[in-house]
């Protein structure tokens, strides 16, 4: 006989998330022990990109081989520095070698809770935004940030779960990039972001990373949950390198 009680309320996951492991070739395995720890505490682990230092191929192996390590499954985006050599597509073919759900052009889900993710762009917060006015390389540089919520958006309406995360490299909201000098606001995300989240009923928290000087809790303009999952940022409220939310 089926339990009223699990009929209504799905059982909910307990979710890892971390952002800038800076991966670099000195690291030696520094993340292998990590991971293990973190399929003991969580269901599924969300890594937030600058996932490597500059984006190099032999440091994403070895990012890779300490993924081994991890039990549960895994989703990720990539970051601005997994750019820096130019290869991002080999970043994330090692990565998806060993199991990693790049998401990025496609939703998973994963224990019944559907995963969008991008890695997102710059642009500003509310209005401080830049809009697509004037010299055809600003309409340039605010179309990559147009395209990127808006595959945010795409991935979003292809869930069909009561609950979904949006995994994303750049902040979505000013709120957890507070703490981080206020000048450079407009180069640590942008509120498009937000405004795509903020379109779905189903979304129960955004996790990103990319401010290592923000603030860990802030919230959409609708209201949903955003976690500023920086590994420098997390490890300051909780003394250890990662998130874990309840979903
Ligand atoms: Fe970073
Ligand atoms: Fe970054």
């Amino acid at each position: 006989m089926n339990d009223p009680r699990t009929e209504q309320e799905p059982q909910r996951i307990t979710l890892a998330a971390i952002g800038d492991l800076h991966v670099v070739e000195t690291d030696e395995h520094r993340y292998r022990d990590l991971f293990a720890e973190i399929s003991e505490a969580a269901d599924v682990l969300a890594l937030c990109g600058d996932l490597t230092y500059f984006g190099k191929t032999g440091v994403a192996e070895s990012l890779a081989a300490d993924l081994q390590a991890c039990t549960i499954p895994v989703v990720a985006v990539l970051g601005n520095h997994d750019y820096e050599c130019g290869q991002p597509e080999e970043v994330a073919r090692i990565l998806t070698a060993v199991g990693v759900t790049m998401l990025d052009e496609q939703a998973a889900v994963v224990n019944g809770v559907g995963f969008a993710g991008v890695k997102g762009f710059i642009g500003g917060f509310d209005r401080g935004e830049l809009g697509a006015f004037g010299e055809a390389a600003i309409k340039t540089f605010v179309d990559e940030s147009i395209n990127e919520a808006r595959k945010l958006e795409n991935q979003l309406r292809t869930l069909r779960t009561d609950r979904a995360v949006a995994v994303l490299h750049y902040a979505p909201i000013a709120a957890t990039v507070a703490g981080e000098p206020e000048p450079i606001f407009p180069f640590l995300g942008s509120s498009r972001l937000a405004n795509a989240v903020d379109r779905f009923d189903n979304v129960k928290a955004v996790v990103h990373g990319h401010a290592h000087r923000g603030r860990y809790q802030g919230a959409t303009p609708r209201g949903i949950p955003v976690y500023n999952c920086a590994q420098f940022v997390v490890q300051q409220d909780f003394g250890r390198p990662y998130a874990l939310l309840e979903i």
